[in-house]
């Protein structure tokens, strides 16, 4: 990953042709490139019809940056476990979206905006598969929950360098069982990568902050 930088400067030009609900800055925090990869495209789009906060975009960057990389690493290393990365990095781009309707929780606790969240995305045309992510991303305990919503939990934890024993107990029996292989194993991979990642929270906390809440 190339070096994060907090915000300065003007962001790309405008998504589209046409006026954003978004501020100047939640537009930056969009668009920058301050080295967190740009978010998915259908992603991108919701966002930018909604008055999203600036640090909750630049939340969703972080998060979803950290998603890639673990999605990079599940494909490279449990090549036999089947998951839908377009899904997960989907999910970790919007799985906060709920704070735009309960800002109070982008500064405080209070999982209102989980629910709101994927009543949002699906009032805008986002299927299920999708949008069950804004419901999800912190029940990882709760029944029918797969791997895909693991690693976006996994992901909204370890961004910050937040490990969670229990979580990632969960992604760990997902990955050996699918993979044949010994838990032990799998989980000492792991745990270098979740090592590895947890190494560049200060930058992603660095960009995260020098984004306003309210702008
Ligand atoms: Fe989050």
């Amino acid at each position: 990953m190339t070096d994060i930088q907090p915000v300065s400067g003007s962001g790309r030009l405008p998504l589209r042709g046409q006026a954003s609900t978004l501020t100047s800055l939640a537009r930056q925090a969009l668009t920058e490139d301050f080295g967190l990869r740009p978010l998915p495209a259908e992603a991108e789009s919701v966002l930018d019809d909604l008055p999203a906060s600036p640090r909750l975009i630049a939340h969703l960057r972080a998060v979803h940056d950290v998603a890639c990389q673990l999605a990079d690493w599940v494909a490279q290393h449990h090549p036999s476990v089947p998951f839908d990365r377009t899904a997960v990095l989907f999910g970790a781009a919007t799985h906060d979206i709920g704070k735009v309707l309960h800002p109070e929780e982008l500064s405080g606790p209070g999982s209102a905006h989980e629910p709101a969240g994927h009543e949002l995305l699906r009032s805008r045309g986002v299927p299920e598969h999708l949008a069950r992510f804004a419901r999800t991303h912190a029940s990882w305990n709760s029944s029918g929950i797969v791997l895909e919503d693991l690693l976006v939990s996994l992901a909204d934890k370890v961004w910050k360098a937040k490990r969670v024993p229990d979580l990632e107990q969960l992604v760990t029996g997902l990955l050996a069982t699918g993979a044949g292989e010994e838990p032990w194993e799998v989980f000492m991979a792991l745990d270098d990568e979740l090592d590895r990642i947890a190494s560049g929270a200060d930058a992603r906390l660095a960009v995260q902050s020098s984004y306003p809440i309210m702008a």
